[in-house]
C-alpha cells in the first residue's frame, strides 16, 4: 500500500487496545472511525485542509529541507466544534486521537502536574503507533506565568513549572499535537508561539447555521424556508445549541406519533425545544431564545412550506 494510502486507512478499533492499555489514567483514545466532520467558516476549512495536505506531502517538504507544522491551537466559544475537528483531522489522517483534559494533569500534589505532562509526552512517544495529541483546555496549565514572590501556597511556583515543563516537551516533541482553549487571551506568550497555527473555531454564521439545522434535523426533511427562517433566528447559537434543538424536535416527533400527541406544528415543536433549553447566561442570545424575534410573523415562518409531520429521507 503506498505511504498516502496507509495514512489514509483508519486504524481498526482492534488495534487500539494496546494504545488504550499504554494511556489508561494518562488520556482518552478516540477511535478515527467515530470521527464526525464539523461544518465550519471557509477561512476555517481552508487552514485545516492546508494543514492535512502539507501533514502528507512531509516526504517532499523533507526533500527541501522542511517539515511540516506539528501543531495548532484552536480556540473559541465552547460548542462549536474544537473537539469535533481535532478528532476529524486526526481521522482524516487515520490516526487516533488521545484527548488529554486538565483532569489528567492537574493534580494538587506537590511537583504531581509536571510530572503528568512529562509522563503523558513520555509515553506517547514511546508508543508503536502514530497517533494525534490532543490537549483540551490547555489554559489549565498554560495560562500566563505569574510573579511567585509571596506564593505562600506554593500554587503559583507548581503552575509556572507546569508550564515550563510544557513548552520544552512541546519544543522537542516529533508528532503532531493539537490544543483547544475557550479562554485564549489568558494563555502564555511563549506557549502561543510554540504553535504553528492559532484557528479560531467561531460561533457559525447564518450559511453555517442553515447546513448545521439541516444536518441535525436528518432524517427528517426540513423546508429550506423553516431553515432559513430558523437560521434567521439563531444568531449567536453555538453549534452544540442548534444540534440540542433539532435533536428535541425530533424527539418530539417520534415519541409524539407514537404516543398520539404530535406537536401541531414545527413552530410549536420549536417552543417546547425552547422553552427547556437555555444558552448559557455569559453569551448574546439568539433571538429564538431571547424572544425579541421582533414578531411573530418571523416565528411563523419557520412553519412555511413546511410539511407537518416532516417527509424521513429514505435510508
Ligand atoms: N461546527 C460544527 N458542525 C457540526 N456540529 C458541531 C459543530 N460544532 C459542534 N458541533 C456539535 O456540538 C457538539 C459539541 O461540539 P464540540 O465538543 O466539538 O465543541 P467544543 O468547541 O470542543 O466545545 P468546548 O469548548 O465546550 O470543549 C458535538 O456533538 C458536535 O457534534
Ligand atoms: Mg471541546
Amino acid at each position: 500500500m503506498a505511504r498516502r494510502d496507509r495514512l489514509m486507512t483508519p486504524t481498526p478499533l482492534s488495534d487500539l487496545k494496546p494504545v488504550r492499555d499504554r494511556l489508561r489514567g494518562i488520556g482518552d483514545v478516540l477511535d478515527p472511525k467515530d470521527a464526525e466532520e464539523p461544518i465550519l467558516a471557509p477561512a476555517v476549512r481552508a487552514a485545516v485542509k492546508g494543514w492535512l495536505d502539507e501533514i502528507r506531502a512531509r516526504d517532499a517538504l523533507a526533500a527541501v529541507g522542511l517539515k511540516p507544522r506539528s501543531s495548532a491551537l484552536l480556540s473559541g466559544p465552547p460548542g462549536c466544534g474544537k473537539t469535533t475537528l481535532a478528532h476529524h483531522l486526526a481521522a482524516r489522517l487515520g490516526y487516533p486521537l488521545v484527548t488529554v483534559g486538565a483532569e489528567h494533569i492537574v493534580t494538587s500534589s506537590l511537583g504531581g502536574s509536571e510530572g503528568n505532562v512529562a509522563k503523558l509526552f513520555a509515553t506517547i512517544e514511546s508508543l508503536d503507533q502514530p497517533v494525534i495529541l490532543f490537549i483540551d483546555e490547555i489554559d489549565a496549565i498554560g495560562s500566563k506565568r505569574r510573579d511567585s514572590s509571596g506564593d505562600t501556597g506554593g500554587a503559583v511556583t507548581a503552575m509556572n513549572s507546569t508550564l515550563t515543563v510544557l513548552l520544552r516537551r512541546l519544543e522537542a516533541f516529533g508528532g503532531t499535537m493539537i490544543a483547544a482553549t475557550n479562554r485564549a487571551d489568558t494563555l502564555d506568550p511563549a506557549l502561543w508561539r510554540r504553535f504553528g497555527m492559532q484557528i479560531v473555531v467561531d460561533l457559525p454564521d447564518e450559511d453555517a447555521r442553515w447546513a448545521i439545522l439541516k444536518r441535525y434535523g436528518l432524517p427528517y426533511i426540513f423546508a429550506d424556508e423553516a431553515l432559513d427562517a430558523l437560521a434567521g433566528l439563531t444568531e449567536n447559537a453555538a453549534p452544540s445549541l442548534l444540534r440540542q434543538l433539532m435533536e428535541g424536535v425530533k424527539r418530539r416527533l417520534v415519541l409524539g406519533a407514537m404516543q398520539g400527541s404530535l406537536p401541531a406544528s414545527l413552530v410549536e415543536a420549536v417552543a417546547a425545544v425552547v422553552a427547556e433549553t437555555q444558552p448559557h447566561p455569559d453569551y448574546d442570545q439568539p433571538p429564538l431564545w431571547a424572544r425579541q424575534a421582533s414578531s411573530s410573523q418571523i416565528i411563523s415562518n419557520i412553519s412555511a412550506g413546511q410539511a407537518w409531520p416532516p417527509a424521513r429521507q429514505e435510508a
